[in-house]
């Protein structure tokens, strides 16, 4: 069985490609393996739901809210197939039956965002007892943060992690019987469940794993131990998802992992990133091929000749610098030096002329000094990126970095951060400036949020255009005139 279908709202789903109609087994047992024993707690999930639904009189509603990066966003995605395949209807506001924080603890504002919501949910619950909370994603991957949900946030019915994402059906069906938080936490996993459903946010574009975890331990980052190791999907398994989206009418996809330029090492045949998007290339169907985060130790040769020599993959890339001092990139276990850096961005430019180039830096890491805050700016004057994400450093308990001494004082940090946000900005708006005037493919995403006569889309390398349309030219790619740039974006005109 192969059901791809449509649902009402225009998202679509897939309900992956074996026969799960044997998880009704003659036991009344759930089965053993993945995915048919989810497939047997979804259709359990359903009977509740149909039932609720009966004596409310009208259909349950689902709300995910997700924080964080887009590994989150695809988590988010198979979470809202799951719930549509037990029959919930899926809204945006979380005056909702069931409630999904999705969430990110890369930062402490993140957590600290996520706390403050619980409190207004709280409210909500107290007249609708019915009501389900469930929490899940990386903040729920460290102790503490479990332990203080438990003791001081008892509204919440669900916790789990990010490894086990799967499970929500079954975890429903447990708090549903059970009438008591349910836990469910793993430290780490080398299982990867495939075929689940999935409700993808555009019918024209979606992420897709290629990895998981991430083995870098950058000494700033607690990814690595609310993500676990590093893991690659099969290749097999990852051509064969991307056909099947493609067969579905998805041109666009994002290849995500922690660290993509490592893929396939751990895998008993390895393959390198660059074998693996040759052969992504040759999906038919396909239009644009994206990819995130590339490691900048990682990036090879080979990588930047299938980057040269495509007609899919995306005129962008984001390489996170951090800092551009040797001295701290040592400090945050980075593997690279600034020259180092600096030498691959220009092989990058020399592979593939015109590319966009993005990136991610922190400021006020431990012991960072105003020498240290220049160096990152000379590579930001020399890179000159088309958009850099910049971030105030944040102490993340169990990581080196927070046990170094010299933590920078606040004020001095944020003194820098203006500084560099400011040059950032400068720079971004003379880079992006450079197609002024061309004639562009623009991926046509959605009705402009603020006039409903425009329509908003993407360059290939990634640059936000809006342009007057309408829903029909949502998914297509057409040809724009690029007439006006307006800082980071272009107005522009089919041509
Ligand atoms: N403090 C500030 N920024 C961080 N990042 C990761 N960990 C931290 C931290 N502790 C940033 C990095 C990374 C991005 C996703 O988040 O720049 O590339
Ligand atoms: Fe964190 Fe470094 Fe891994 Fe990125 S590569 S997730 S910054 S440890």
């Amino acid at each position: 069985m192969d059901s791809n279908n449509r649902n009402d709202s225009g998202h679509t789903y897939d309900s992956g490609q074996r026969d799960h109609s044997g998880y009704r087994n003659d036991t009344g047992q759930p089965p053993q393996s993945e995915p048919q024993r989810q497939y047997y707690y979804m259709a359990r999930l359903r009977a509740y739901v149909e039932e609720k639904g009966r004596e409310l009189g009208r259909p349950l509603t689902a709300s995910i809210q997700t924080f964080g990066c887009q590994m989150n966003a695809r988590d988010s995605e198979k979470l809202a197939g799951i719930l549509r395949e037990a029959g919930y209807e899926q809204i945006d506001s979380e005056e909702a039956d069931f409630v999904l924080y999705n969430t990110c603890t890369v930062r402490e504002n993140a957590n600290q965002k996520v706390y403050g919501r619980l409190g207004t949910l709280n409210h909500w619950k107290k007249d609708h007892p019915h009501m389900m909370i469930a929490l899940c994603g990386c903040m729920m991957q460290e102790p503490e943060v479990v332990e203080k949900i438990r003791k001081s946030y008892r509204f919440v019915d669900i916790l789990f992690g990010t490894h086990n994402i799967f499970k929500l059906a079954e975890l429903m069906v447990s708090r549903i019987e059970a009438e008591d938080m349910i836990v469910d936490i793993w430290k780490d996993t080398d299982l990867v469940v495939e075929d689940l459903p999935n409700r993808r946010k555009y019918p024209f574009k979606s992420g897709i794993n290629i990895m998981f975890g991430c083995n870098n331990f950058c000494s700033y980052c607690i990814v690595p131990y609310v993500r676990g190791r590093e893991r690659s999907r099969e290749p097999g398994d990852i051509l064969n998802e991307i056909k099947r989206m493609a067969a579905d009418g998805v041109t666009e996809v994002m290849l995500l992992g922690q660290n993509v330029n490592s893929y396939g090492k751990t895998l008993d045949t390895p393959m390198t990133f660059a074998a693996l998007l040759r052969e992504i290339e040759k999906i038919e169907g396909l239009k644009r091929i994206r990819f995130m985060t590339s490691h900048p130790k990682d990036l090879s040769d080979e990588l930047i000749e299938v980057m040269g020599s495509s007609d899919k993959i995306c005129k962008h890339l984001h390489l996170p610098l951090q800092s551009g001092s040797t001295r701290v990139l040592k400090e945050m276990n980075r593997r690279y030096t600034k020259e180092q850096y600096l030498d691959l961005v220009e092989r990058i430019r020399a592979g593939v002329p015109d590319i966009s180039l993005t990136t991610d830096i922190i400021v006020g890491f431990p012991g960072e000094t105003e020498e240290d805050f220049l160096e990152t700016m000379d590579v930001v004057r020399k890179v000159r990126y088309d958009s850099a994400f910049t971030f105030l450093y944040s102490k993340r308990t169990g990581t080196p970095a927070a046990a170094m001494p010299e933590q920078v004082p606040e004020q001095v940090a944020k003194e820098r951060f203006d500084r560099l946000l400011k040059e950032v900005q400068e720079i971004s708006r003379e880079v992006t400036a450079r197609h002024q005037g061309t004639v562009q493919k623009v991926l046509v995403e959605e009705i402009n949020h603020q006039d409903a006569s425009l329509v908003t889309g993407r360059l290939s390398h990634n640059t936000v255009v809006h342009l007057p349309g309408d829903s029909s030219m949502i998914g297509r790619i057409i040809e724009v005139k690029l007439t006006e740039c307006r800082g980071f974006y272009y107005l522009g005109e089919p041509v």
